[in-house]
């Protein structure tokens, strides 16, 4: 492939929050899409969540119904990683475990036929390099890192590793911000990247807050909701993310920097433990059924 060749087969692993929006976002904009996901049970999950936002978007008539149809036929979910092998770009949306995401790039390396291709994670915080070693084909790995949710935040980080071929950042910049009509900026291949290395310690110092019993979790974020202008409390917010997700990204952070500031306190791991993950669980700082 060349860098202008246009892109319009997108393959995406994994089908939750994020996965499910990359593939939903890609198939609006005319992509087809292969979903992968770990088995029969997660395939049919990650179907309905596609089908739940679309939905949205027909009742805040945002999509006509016209367009949820062709979207949804553009969009194939299976759980076989080798229906990615005609894939141009890749988008790698798994738990943001390590371990995980190198079983996943060696699958890539193995079923992705085109040697051009675009093989890259959504990762928040695991450095890019340590991917793309898992791959023989380093200089085809580059984070793209996309928000939540991704049909209505408009942002994207890009961010290539040391050895990222510039072809390849060019077909991943366009994806991005033409196919995608996202905001790209770029960031240096280091944990966290721009957005989550200002995010995290903020979050993190909330949860220390309500830990120590300084004030009560509805008041932090009612404070920094009113008295900031932010559109939710960092405790609301560390709800959405997952604090599974949360606690992940901060662990990245905290072993490249060894900085305190992003150490997990106690209370976040207890309730990871606890499998109290925020909305997606139902309960976090606060309930949701
Ligand atoms: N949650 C956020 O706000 C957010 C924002 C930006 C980036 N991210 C990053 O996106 C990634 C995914 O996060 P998420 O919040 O969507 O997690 P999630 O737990 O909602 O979804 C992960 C999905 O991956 C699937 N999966 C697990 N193993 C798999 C495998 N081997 N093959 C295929 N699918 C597999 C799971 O079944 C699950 O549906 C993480 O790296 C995270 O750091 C998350």
């Amino acid at each position: 492939m060349s860098a202008t060749d246009e892109v319009s087969r997108i393959g995406v692993i994994g089908c939750g929050l994020m996965g499910s929006g990359i593939a939903e976002v890609s198939a609006r904009a005319g992509l087809d899409v292969v979903v992968v996901e770990a088995d029969q049970a997660a395939v049919d999950a990650g179907r309905a969540r596609i089908e739940a936002s679309l939905a949205q978007g027909v009742r805040r008539g945002k999509l006509s119904e016209d367009a949820r149809d062709e979207t949804l036929g553009r969009i194939r979910t299976t759980w076989e990683p080798d229906a990615l092998g005609d894939r141009q770009i890749v988008v790698e949306a798994v738990p943001e475990v390590e371990a995980l995401k190198l079983q996943v790039f060696d699958t890539l390396d193995k079923v992705v036929a085109d040697e051009g291709a675009v093989l890259a994670s959504n990762t928040s915080s695991i450095p890019i390099m340590k991917l793309a070693m898992a791959t023989g084909r380093p200089e085809q790995v580059i984070g793209i890192h996309f928000f939540n949710p991704v049909p209505v935040l408009p942002l994207v980080e890009l961010v290539p590793s040391l050895l990222t071929a510039p072809a390849v950042v060019d077909r991943a910049a366009s994806y991005a911000s033409g196919t995608l009509a996202k905001h790209v900026i770029r960031s240096q291949d280091r944990a966290g990247f721009v957005v989550n290395s200002l995010l995290i310690p903020y979050l993190l110092s909330s949860i220390r807050m309500l830990e120590s019993g300084f004030a009560t979790a509805e008041d932090i974020d009612i404070g920094m909701v009113q008295g900031c202008a932010h559109p939710m409390g960092p405790l609301a917010l560390s709800d959405l993310i997952g604090l599974d997700t949360v606690t992940a990204v901060a662990e990245s952070m905290y072993e490249e920097f060894k900085e305190p500031l992003y150490a997990p306190p106690p209370m976040l791991l207890r309730m990871v433990d606890a499998g109290l993950l925020g909305r997606k669980s139902g309960r976090g700082f606060h309930r949701y059924r």
